[in-house]
């Protein structure tokens, strides 16, 4: 399984590494994000929003209302599933009518962990780890091959 890890010294560079993210996605990716509060979940997403083209004062964490979506080059879906009981009231609260979507667009999901089995298994998995106040270990996983080239940017410094 392809895996990188990236070291982020700054808020400034977490939101650079979303960017180079967001510049190489293609329809149809699913990305789930892993880390505790306040880790850089929200400020990866706004970096990978605007590497998309979404201008980024639409940008912000939708912990109330759980899915914000988007446009820039692709629709995206911006869910925060912080809140959510468990996988039941992912099916009760319509979430999986974006999945169907997410095929023509991006999802990024914030707290991922806590819907296991719900996302699809072909998808970019981000987990990140806060190792002091300001620098952040993100590492990347996919077992498909549909972030390659994904991988590929990772790895030009
Ligand atoms: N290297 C860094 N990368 C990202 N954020 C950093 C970094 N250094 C410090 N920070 C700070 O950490 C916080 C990250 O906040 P952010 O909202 O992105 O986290 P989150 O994981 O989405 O939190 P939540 O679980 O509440 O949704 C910000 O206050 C940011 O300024
Ligand atoms: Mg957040």
């Amino acid at each position: 399984m392809p895996t990188r890890d990236i070291m982020t010294a700054s808020p400034a560079a977490t939101q650079a590494l979303g960017r180079r993210v967001g510049s190489v996605l293609r329809a149809g990716s699913v990305i789930g994000l892993t880390g505790e509060l306040g880790s850089g979940k929200t400020l990866l997403t706004r970096g990978i929003c605007e590497g998309l083209g979404v201008p980024l004062r639409q940008v912000n964490s939708p912990t109330f209302v759980l899915v914000n979506e988007y446009r820039g080059r692709l629709p995206v879906f911006h869910l925060d599933v912080y809140r959510l009981g468990g996988t039941a009231d992912v099916v009760e609260l319509g979430i999986t009518d974006y999945f169907q979507r997410a095929g023509e667009g991006v999802m990024v999901v914030e707290w991922a962990e806590k819907l296991p089995g719900v996302l699809p298994e072909d998808r970019l998995d981000v987990s990140i780890e806060r190792l002091s106040a300001r620098k952040r270990r993100f590492s990347f996983s996919s077992a498909g091959p549909r972030f390659a080239e994904l991988f590929k940017e990772l790895d030009n410094a």
